[in-house]
């Protein structure tokens, strides 16, 4: 066993055995090797390799501290592995929650996306003034689809640097990547098609299915360990199914990463059956550690992943600038989109390709993804300082979501229109689901200050439980 091998084993054993607690600062780099008699890179060699295997964590000021053990739920498997849904009709819920997210004052716990005060708000304004300044009047014509060539070119360096090949040639601009995860669908589905979806899932995607009227096979997916790759298995023999949408980093509404196995296998499963996967990684800047984590379609030998993304969750939300990396269908999708939105916002791709070029993204994403981790860290402690034990917080690396699992007589709607009155809002798990199976589920967004008055209406949101628990029917 290798020098480090043997530290980590330490700290592992030290930490089981109770030496160091959930969230406390292990010994910095330069006292361990005084402790340990290593050297410092052995240290570190332990620490980073502690890190990625989620043990510990590193946060900025403190240096590493010791992560929360995963929790695992007592997740009743009473429903199905997977549900085959013939009519894809979701709830009113979305636009109600999405509506109510606009309010003055309100503490977002709701909301999708990030605190916008972490994106580099001044930077991306000059970019923006400068694309204005030096727009040629050729702009539109300019930027029409595929979309802008430079930001093409910068998006697929940013591939190469995980060690993938993507052409700019295969990679289409979008608005957002709610475009392009739309088109994807629409090039490789007709009505009727069987689509395989997690469950719970994305809501954008439930409505997409209604919208080009397909089916969906709704596959049971863990908090912690994903999608289920069995029942994905079975869903694939028992019905024709034509594609498969889903996320695999940092999942919306779970927060959880499918480990590099898994995604090879789900890469394997769906080539063997023919089925396009449209790969929605819109949170893939936002990692916890040291490793970016790789997209399903680095896996994919067969040409059959289309790997959508944006910059909405990790640098500028209002630009609505996403891409989709298509392959052989590059051409497909810019024909739709020429169909649909035409092309999109060409100042804003402008102003994006300004930033990229002049400004060190890398510099605001490694803060970003700090402060991130630090305030999901520090919103989980106050969860399990302040919830009744009866409620499951689960703890996922990455990204900004907690979900929360309440006893399964309560439904989360309740809880949702009673904080909504005391100016709280959360995301509902009926809003991702297109059965009744997370109605008791709710997501939170980490991504604000954990101030005193986030604290507060933590406190609120435990009050409404226990009271909702007490008058609920059991
Ligand atoms: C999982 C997921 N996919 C896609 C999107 C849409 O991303 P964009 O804002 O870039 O269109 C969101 C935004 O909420 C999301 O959470």
């Amino acid at each position: 066993m290798a020098k480090y091998e043997e530290l980590m084993e330490s700290i592992i054993t030290q930490i089981n055995d109770g030496v160091w607690e959930i969230g406390e600062k292990l010994p910095s780099l330069r006292k361990q090797t005084q402790i340990s008699g290593l050297s410092l890179m052995t240290v570190l060699n332990a620490y980073q390799a502690l890190e990625s295997q989620g043990v510990i964590v590193s946060h900025s000021r403190s240096g590493y501290v010791v992560a929360p053990k995963i929790i695992q739920p007592a997740y009743k498997r009473t429903n199905p592995d997977f549900e085959a849904i013939e009519k894809v009709d979701i709830n009113d819920i979305i636009f109600d929650v999405l509506q109510n997210s606009r309010r003055p004052n309100l503490i977002n716990f709701g909301s999708v996306y990030p605190d916008a005060s972490l994106y580099p708000r001044a930077q991306i304004n000059r970019s923006l003034a400068n694309a204005a300044r030096t727009m040629p009047a050729s702009a539109m014509i300019d930027n029409f689809p595929p979309g802008n060539e430079d930001l093409r070119h910068i998006i697929s360096q940013r591939y190469a640097a995980q060690g993938m090949s993507v052409s700019p040639d295969e990679i289409v601009i979008t608005s957002g990547a709610l475009e392009g995860l739309n088109l994807c669908l629409q090039a490789v589905t007709t009505p009727g098609d069987w689509v395989i979806v997690e469950s719970p899932s994305f809501y954008g995607s439930l409505q997409s299915l209604q919208k080009l009227g397909l089916r969906a096979l709704s596959i049971h997916t863990h908090p912690q360990t994903g999608i289920d790759l069995k029942a994905l298995e079975v869903a694939l023999k028992s019905h024709n199914v034509k594609a498969c949408w889903l996320m695999t980093n940092h999942q919306n509404p779970m927060g959880f990463t499918l480990p590099d196995e898994n995604k090879q296998q789900l890469s394997r499963l769906l080539s063997k059956h023919k089925v396009y996967l449209i790969e929605d990684d819109v949170y893939h800047e936002l990692y916890a550690g040291s490793k970016k984590p790789l997209p399903t379609k680095a896996f994919d030998h067969r040409d059959m992943t289309l790997h959508c993304s944006s910059f909405s969750k990790s640098l500028v939300a209002g630009f609505r600038i996403g891409w989709v990396a298509a392959g052989a269908k590059a051409e497909q999708i810019q024909k739709l989109q020429l169909m649909s939105t035409m092309a999109a916002s060409a100042p804003m791709q402008l102003a994006l390709t300004n930033y990229l070029t002049t400004r060190s993204y890398e510099t605001h994403l490694r803060l970003l993804r700090k402060t991130l981790a630090q305030r999901k860290f520090a919103l989980w402690k106050v969860l399990n300082e302040h919830m009744p034990k009866y409620v499951k917080i689960n703890y996922s690396e990455g990204g900004y979501f907690i979900w929360v699992e309440l006893p399964e007589h309560i439904d989360a709607r309740y809880l949702y229109s009673a904080s909504l009155e005391k100016n709280i809002s959360i995301a509902p798990g009926a809003m991702f689901s297109l059965t009744k199976q997370f109605q008791n589920c709710f997501r939170l967004n980490s991504s604000f200050e954990c101030n005193e008055k986030h604290i507060k209406a933590i406190k609120t949101l435990a009050d409404l439980i226990v009271e909702l628990n007490k008058n609920a029917p059991k």
